[in-house]
Parts: C-alpha cells; sequence; structure tokens
C-alpha cells in the first residue's frame, strides 16, 4: 500500500479515537493519538504543582520535559521520565489542564516534530484537533467528526463510568462544553475543520455506522 496519512480532528466526545482504531485495524495504519500528548504535558505540570494557566511557568517548564511517544501490539502508548502514564492521563482533571496547556503556542511547537516525524515514517491516521488545519495539512484524507453536545457529553459520561471513574452527565455536559469553547476559539491552531475536511456528524450514528460513513468517504478518497 502507498505511504497514506489521514487526519481526523473533532471535539471531545465525538468518538474519535474508537473510530480511528477500527479505521487503523480496516487500513493496517498507525494510530496516532495527539490529545494523549497535550494530556501527558497536563499530567507534567499538574505533578510539579504548576498552574495550567501559568502560561510562564508551563512554557519555563517544557525544558526539562521527558514525553515520549511509544507503540506497541497494544497501540500508542505516552511516557513521562520512561514511565507510562497511559492509565493516569483520561481523568476529567487532566481533560482541562490538556486543554488549558494546549492553548501555549510553545507548548504546541513542542509538539511538531514528534506528530510529523511519525506521519512522515509511517502510514497513519492521526486524531486530534489541528492534524487536518496545521500538522498535515497535505493529508490524503481529513475528517472532521463532530456530534451535539449533549450526546458527547452522554458518551463521555458512559465511557468514564464504565472505567469506574465517579462523575455526573451535568459535570460532563459542562466540561465538554467549556473545553469546546476553550479549544474553538484559542488563538493558535484553533479547534476548527480545515476547509478541505469532509464533516461526518455521528449524533444519530451508531459506531458501526460512523465506521460505515467514514470508510466511504476514505475509499472515495483514495480510489478504492
Ligand atoms: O482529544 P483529547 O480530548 O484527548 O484532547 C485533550 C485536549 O488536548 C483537548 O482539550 C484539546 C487538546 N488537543 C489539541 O489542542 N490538539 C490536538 N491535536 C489534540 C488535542
Amino acid at each position: 500500500m502507498k505511504h497514506l496519512n489521514i487526519a481526523l480532528d473533532g471535539p471531545a466526545g465525538a468518538g474519535k479515537s474508537f473510530l480511528c482504531r477500527e479505521i487503523a485495524k480496516h487500513y493496517g495504519l498507525i494510530h496516532v493519538d495527539t490529545g494523549a500528548l497535550y494530556r501527558t504535558i497536563g499530567l507534567y505540570v499538574l505533578r510539579l504543582g504548576i498552574d495550567p494557566k501559568d502560561t510562564e511557568k508551563v512554557i519555563s517548564s517544557l525544558g526539562s520535559l521527558k514525553l515520549g511517544l511509544e507503540f506497541s501490539e497494544e497501540g500508542q502508548y505516552v511516557t513521562l521520565d520512561g514511565e507510562n502514564v497511559n492509565g493516569l492521563i483520561r481523568t476529567t482533571q487532566i481533560s482541562e489542564y490538556a486543554s488549558d496547556v494546549s492553548k501555549i503556542p510553545e507548548v504546541r511547537a513542542f509538539l511538531l516534530d514528534t506528530q510529523r516525524n511519525i506521519a512522515k515514517e509511517k502510514s497513519v491516521i492521526m486524531d486530534g484537533r489541528d492534524i487536518g488545519t496545521v500538522i498535515l495539512p497535505d493529508a490524503n484524507v481529513k475528517i472532521f467528526l463532530t456530534a451535539r453536545d449533549e450526546v458527547r457529553a452522554q458518551r463521555r459520561y458512559d465511557e468514564l463510568i464504565a472505567k469506574g471513574i465517579k462523575t455526573t452527565y451535568e459535570q460532563e455536559l459542562n466540561s465538554i462544553v467549556s473545553r469546546d469553547n476553550n479549544d474553538r476559539n484559542r488563538a493558535t491552531a484553533p479547534a476548527v475543520p480545515a476547509e478541505d475536511a469532509i464533516i461526518l456528524d455521528n449524533s444519530d450514528l451508531d459506531r458501526e455506522g460512523t465506521l460505515a460513513a467514514a470508510i466511504k468517504i476514505i475509499d472515495e478518497k483514495i480510489g478504492e
């Protein structure tokens, strides 16, 4: 198969992770979850006791940040100082920290090469917020996956409860709406669709329906 890069952007709770995992399997691609990189920086500043809104402190902490992006049979994992922190970065608090640090242009610049290099070396489906607009502007296919706020909040709530993380639907709805506003309205790399992205709204689709719709879009684009 020729080198293939798929950019899959969209807001929190749209179902990007599941969809990307399935698309990666279907086309034999590596799934790169870029949100995990911002989450790892969120965890890093939390551990240092830094307020994620304190731009100066976050920027100066980047000098000693040892962040790794690794791939195993089970998929991607992220490391902090060599420690696998995949299991620690999915809490609501880390979601908010990640959203705050991701506004800082220096943080985005810090992660740029990691993301571009892996896409250059391998065929990937990369999920995030600015993949189609900034990271991989020449991606073969760009999809912007979205769904209504209430639908996304319910999915996020179900996901966290299933993992044994305590939360409420209202808390997740508030968190998702404020995080989206944060991500969408930031000055650097706002989370908006690329001009040439195909919008896929899956509010009324289940996982299988979403996957089928995405495969149709990809096949039409890459001419299979
Ligand atoms: O996809 P996620 O929920 O794991 O992402 C966590 C936060 O990181 C999200 O609020 C926005 C930010 N993010 C970003 O700014 N750019 C990306 N490419 C991926 C995530």
